[in-house]
């Protein structure tokens, strides 16, 4: 048997809404039972000494939801940072960001640079929530920021660099549940060679069982690069 190495899980959380429906609640009761998912899955990825973890919470492309959504969303965000600060510091785990934090609004931002603050401890692990964030975006960016410095030869690990996500490794599994199979706009770049499991399951149904299906699924994978074995 086959068993891979895995640093970096990174999940596209969807769902809710759907949920939502079946359980006949608002779309916000989905999103907000989807919230209080996230420390059960977490728990049990670091548990298996998964060092990287990101979550996938608020796409670029969420801003074209109604309004209300949106600020439902912002809401719980914010309600999420002061729920968990003084937790994920008591277990080691760092937190932080990738996506335009800096469109959102202020006491957020303020919000999100208290929590993300480094302490000079050892971490544990990483949770990267991917907020108002979306590939091509970050892709863009990173392109814009070669143009203002007059570069124009580059290569793959500089380009790296440039990214939200220097410093981490790429995912080496991506879990998406809701049923649909895509990536959409998600850490497009980093994704080249991760392993994608999909599943039914709605986000609000996902636990600690489906987290494990999915790393053992993910042990049995052939990952060979391009390259002949
Ligand atoms: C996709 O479900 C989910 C989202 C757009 C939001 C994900 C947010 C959370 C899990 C809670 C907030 C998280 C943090 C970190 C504060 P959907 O609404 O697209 O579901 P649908 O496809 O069934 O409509």
């Amino acid at each position: 048997m086959k068993i891979n190495d895995i640093n970096h899980v990174a999940i596209i959380m969807d769902g809710n809404g759907r949920w939502a429906e079946q359980h006949n609640l608002p779309r916000f009761s989905g999103h907000k039972k989807g919230l209080d998912k996230i420390p059960e899955v977490v728990k049990e990825l670091i548990n298996n000494k998964i060092k990287y973890i990101t979550l996938f919470a608020f796409s670029t492309e969420n801003n074209f939801r109604p309004q209300e959504e949106k600020e439902n969303l912002h809401n719980l965000l914010e309600f999420a940072l002061n729920k968990i600060t003084k937790e994920i510091r008591k277990n080691k785990i760092k937190l932080s960001f990738i996506g335009e934090i800096e469109h959102l609004p202020k006491v957020l931002i303020r919000k999100i640079e208290n929590t993300t603050k480094s302490y000079d401890i050892n971490y544990d692990a990483e949770l990267i929530i991917a907020w108002n964030y979306g590939g091509r975006q970050e892709i863009i960016k990173a392109v814009n920021k070669l143009i203002k410095q007059n570069i124009n030869n580059i290569n793959e690990k500089q380009f790296e660099k440039l990214l939200y996500t220097t410093g981490t490794p790429n995912p080496d599994l991506i879990i998406r549940t809701g049923g649909q199979k895509r990536i959409s706009n998600f850490l497009l770049w980093q994704s080249a060679y991760s392993e994608m499991y999909f599943t039914s399951k709605l986000w609000p149904d996902f636990n600690k069982k489906d987290v494990i299906k999915a790393l053992n699924d993910f042990k049995n994978r052939n990952r060979n690069y391009g390259k002949i074995n």
